[in-house]
């Protein structure tokens, strides 16, 4: 969450040094949520183990308290959720706030409109910025009558006690949160609701909801349910978060002399675009011990240095690979030529406008990078020292904070929010891998 003591916090990382070790990064962001949501909505008690503390979903856990949820914990990991299935939730006292996070807001907005009553739905300076109708929209084709800002941003103003009826919905973009929100909705629905992809995206939401006993259908670019049935809460064990690992993935392929281990990472084929990028620009990443646990495939991935080569990046990888990109530039500018990148207009609208933050820090760095409408051109080359704004995105705070190992002189990294949002401990565990960060009240 942004406020004012976090947006002062700077990163200091001071070049050079290598990656080694074993590691495992903190549980998976989206699985955190919709555990949480599921959990909540269940018969019957679950297990989270691997919950991700992150701010993120910690306000998607704070909502859940507030509309009459009681949970133990997280402690360690660990979070016990008292399933008041799904009708039992109650009427929150007032708003809820959900901080920074686009995923908390737009699955909540599906699943609330499903509810007798109202809610209304806020978060920090960043998330009231976001584009909302992309879900208040075909959600009021399902009946529901959200309000939001005549800009099509929250607050949503969620009007309760609505019939809902199932749609068939082709997504214009391709957005799990969509997708999701959706699904959520259609739980309370009458008839089917069916929801198709113009690409594939993370399916954490349908893994769940078939694991809580829920029937759900896929056919092709095709996701279906219907409404009225009942989720039975059991235990989940969160894997360690891909999107974490990618910063660790691009620091040891950038910095030479790297060899690290990341245990136990989710390998959900929807989330691993960013391995298929950094493959193909020449990266040297094995993947080790793959199994299946709890509806999700992990495994334990080996990185080591290798000199990398700019690519064109795949358009089939990019919804694959969408919160990997500030990472993945960071790569393009340490590697041997030009790296292209179309097709993603969607980094515009996350946490901050991820196409121009970039290209703004790698210029800054002494990289040449071209911003277009949607994606960037990146020419490889020599990364100098310099200071960059990560304009209280996490994900850009911790790529920048990785270039640090191939640059010739010192990033200072202004206006980091806490990194805490998607990586609680991210600066202790690089610093003990090999990064050379400290952390400072900035300017
Ligand atoms: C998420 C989906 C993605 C991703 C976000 C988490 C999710 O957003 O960027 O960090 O958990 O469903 P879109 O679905 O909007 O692309």
């Amino acid at each position: 969450m942004t406020n004012a003591a976090e947006r002062g916090r700077r990163f200091r990382v001071r070049p050079g040094g290598r990656l080694s070790g074993a590691l495992r990064v903190p549980g998976d962001k989206s699985i955190s949520h919709r555990a949480v949501m599921l959990g909540a909505l269940a018969e019957g008690t679950t297990e989270i183990g691997g919950f991700l503390e992150g701010a993120d979903a910690l306000a998607t856990l704070a909502a859940f308290r507030a509309l009459g949820v009681e949970a133990e914990g997280p402690r360690r990991g660990r979070l016990r959720i008292r399933g008041v299935g799904l009708h039992g939730l109650r009427a929150p006292d007032g708003p809820l706030d959900l901080g920074n996070s686009g995923t908390s807001m737009r699955l909540l907005a599906g699943l609330l409109a499903g509810q007798a009553f109202d809610s209304t739905l806020l978060g920090d300076a960043s998330l009231m910025r976001r584009p909302m109708r992309r879900v208040t929209e075909p959600l009021a084709a399902m009946g529901a009558r959200i309000d939001t800002s005549a800009e099509g941003t929250a607050p949503l103003r969620i009007h309760g006690g609505q019939r809902l009826r199932g749609i068939d919905y082709a997504l214009p973009v391709a957005s799990a949160q969509v997708k999701s929100a959706l699904l959520l909705a259609g739980l309370y629905a009458d008839g089917e609701t069916r929801v198709t992809e113009p690409a594939p995206t993370r399916d954490h939401t349908e893994r769940l909801l078939a694991g809580f006993g829920y029937p759900v259908h896929r056919d092709g670019a095709s996701v279906r349910l219907s409404g009225g049935g009942r989720l039975q809460g059991g235990p989940i064990v969160v894997p360690a978060d891909i999107s974490s690992a990618a910063f660790f993935l691009v620091g040891a392929s950038i910095a030479p002399g790297s060899a690290l281990v990341l245990e136990h990472v989710g390998l959900n084929p929807t989330r691993t675009g960013v391995i298929g990028i950094l493959r193909r620009m020449g990266a040297d990443i094995e993947i080790e011990d793959q199994r299946e646990v709890g509806g999700e495939p992990v495994g334990r991935i080996a990185v080591r240095h290798a000199p990398l080569y700019g690519i064109e990046i795949p358009p089939e990888l990019v919804p694959l690979a969408i919160d990997e990109f500030p990472a993945i530039f960071v790569a393009a500018a340490c590697a041997q030529g030009e790296t292209r990148l179309a097709g993603a207009e969607e980094l515009r609208v996350k946490e901050s406008d991820r196409i121009q933050v970039m290209a703004d820090g790698l210029a800054a760095l002494g990289i040449t990078a071209e911003p277009q409408p949607d994606g960037i051109r990146i020419q490889g080359g020599r990364l100098g020292g310099g200071q960059v704004r990560a304009h209280g995105d996490h994900r850009i705070a911790m790529a920048f904070a990785m270039a640090g190992l191939a640059a010739e002189d010192e990033i200072l990294i202004d206006d980091c929010t806490e990194v805490d949002t998607s990586f609680p401990g991210f600066v202790d565990m690089a610093r003990d891998a090999g990064l050379a960060i400290t952390v400072e009240a900035g300017a």
